[in-house]
């Protein structure tokens, strides 16, 4: 059998940039774990910058997921790949930084990617980005990489780059190319890369392989032709309950009534891919997650086959008030991705059942105006509400209430719309925090799972047809619940608490 990425066509030694980055994590950790100051279910960094999952795969029977890291301040910087595994997507155990920019070819980052299992190796393909004049972004080069590993340690393979500029389409723009997600498919690799035209209009690149090593350039998946942003970052392509579905961030999208209100928004279209051609035909576009924080997801395949999403749960040019305690940002709960006609549902992976404890249930209860539950209450939890609006037309949830802060949650049935609001929740964050989704009711009733961790708020409607999600820095003494409605509303809810 052809051997992909020969071992001796590795580089052997381990760079002192990632010596450095090795030491001074582990030298930092144990400070910065133990503050409480950290949400409890939600995969962070153990000191300093995350931003986008990467390489998020199986290796050797566990889940592997890689991170967009600079561990040594908390805003971005050249990018390392961090490394957390896990045998059920909840419970992350972290291991030594996978990657340092130590090669000429990437000396501004290791920047984002995919990884695959393949003869017992683990393989990553990222994007290696030089930036040799910060005063002029027209010099930005980048180009596709290899490194191979066993699960700890990964070595970069001698030959990279393995797709360069040159092998991009006519008319690309030279600086954005980036952010490889790689697939097998009937013996062949693919790669979906983001990039754009020299006019600014975003792309979608599709690649073919034999070995990982050679690429032929397919075509174009598709282009936004000055419509739909000016770039599209973190393309990711899979095959889902009978659809192909490409997920892809965009950049300088419009802004409409409800959708793209983050200056980065993410997407799925549902349509079929000509692996020929690599044209998308596509019939579906919607935003995947409408809330204050969520960006790059990635998908992979579960052990026993689902299709598994994460994200960086937090949207760029933010701040970020966890930085006082040396760290900032979080991944969002993996979650189960299906389709049922034109929608991609999401739901928090059947993993974190297992951590659910203190089952509390109220049936059948009625909220006529202000009301509190025995036992609805608390910061780190995993709630279920079916809500019979019957006929009310307002029906609010205030989450991380105290200290004169509350977060609110609200559904208006007249306009059809679920919003999510933390302008009162004390959280420093500057800006718009303020966000809207149209959801319509099912036979009168309005179903919510809510997953709150120390400073985030995870909502899925509509058992997962629609999802928003946001950080909230509200105080640690927040923790109350209260439901509100102006007529007469009838509630069945569950909650349990999350403990890892
Ligand atoms: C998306 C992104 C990617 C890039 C990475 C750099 O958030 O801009 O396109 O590879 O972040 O950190």
């Amino acid at each position: 059998m052809r051997m992909v990425v020969p071992n001796e066509q590795l580089l052997q030694q381990t760079s002192d940039e990632l010596k450095k980055a090795r030491e001074y994590v582990a030298s930092k950790k144990d400070e910065i774990i133990s503050l409480k100051e950290r949400n409890r279910f939600h995969h962070m960094p153990e000191v300093g910058w995350m931003n986008d999952p990467n390489g998020f795969s199986v290796y050797q029977g566990e889940y592997h997921l890689f991170y967009q890291y600079f561990p040594y301040d908390v805003k971005w910087g050249p990018m390392h790949w961090g490394h957390v595994k896990s045998r059920d997507l909840i419970k992350w155990e972290y291991l030594p930084v996978a990657m340092a920019p130590d090669q000429s070819y990437e000396t501004g980052g290791c920047f984002s990617g995919s990884a695959l299992e393949v003869d017992g190796k683990h393989i990553l393909m990222y994007t290696g980005h030089t930036n040799p004049n910060p005063e002029d972004e027209s010099f930005v080069r980048q180009v596709q990489c290899l490194a191979v590993g066993d699960g700890i340690n990964y070595q970069k393979y001698q030959h990279n780059p393995v797709i360069k500029t040159e092998q991009m389409p006519e008319r690309s723009s030279l600086t954005d190319f980036r952010d490889p997600k790689i697939w097998k498919k009937d013996g062949t690799y693919y790669c979906v890369l983001g990039s754009k035209s020299d006019e600014n209009s975003a792309r979608v690149l599709l690649y073919r392989s034999e070995n990982l090593m050679d690429w032929t350039y397919v075509g174009l998946v598709g282009e936004s032709n000055h419509e739909f942003g000016y770039m599209w970052e973190c393309p990711d392509l899979f095959h889902l309950d009978g659809e192909d579905v490409l997920i892809m961030s965009p950049q300088g999208v419009p802004v409409e009534e409800f959708r793209h209100k983050n200056t980065n928004t993410t997407v799925y279209c549902l349509g079929h891919l000509n692996y020929e051609t690599a044209h998308f035909e596509r019939r579906v576009m919607e935003e995947i997650d409408y809330g204050l924080d969520f960006y790059a997801p990635q998908t992979t395949e579960s052990l026993d086959g689902r299709r598994i999403m994460i994200a960086w749960m937090q949207s760029w040019h933010q701040n970020m008030p966890t930085d006082q305690y040396g760290w900032v940002t979080s991944m969002t709960i993996p979650r189960e991705l299906t389709i049922k006609g034109d929608v991609m549902y999401q739901w928090p992976v059947r993993e974190i059942n297992k951590y659910r404890t203190g089952h509390i249930r109220h049936d059948s209860v009625i909220v006529n105006g202000h009301k509190t539950l025995a036992g609805i209450e608390g910061r780190h939890l995993d709630m279920e509400m079916v809500i019979d609006l019957k006929q009310a037309k307002r029906f609010e949830i205030k989450v991380m209430k105290g200290q004169g802060q509350e977060t609110t949650i609200l559904y208006e049935k007249d306009r059809e719309v679920l919003s999510f609001d933390r302008r009162q929740s004390g959280s420093g964050i500057e800006g718009l925090n303020y966000r809207e989704m149209p959801v319509s009711l099912i036979d009168g009733k309005l179903s919510l799972r809510l997953l709150m961790d120390t400073y985030s708020v995870e909502l899925f409607a509509q058992n997962g047809a629609h999802a928003m999600t946001s950080t909230v820095y509200s105080s640690l003494d927040a923790q109350g619940i209260e439901f509100i409605s102006d007529e007469e509303v009838e509630m069945t809810i569950e909650k349990w608490e999350l403990n890892l």
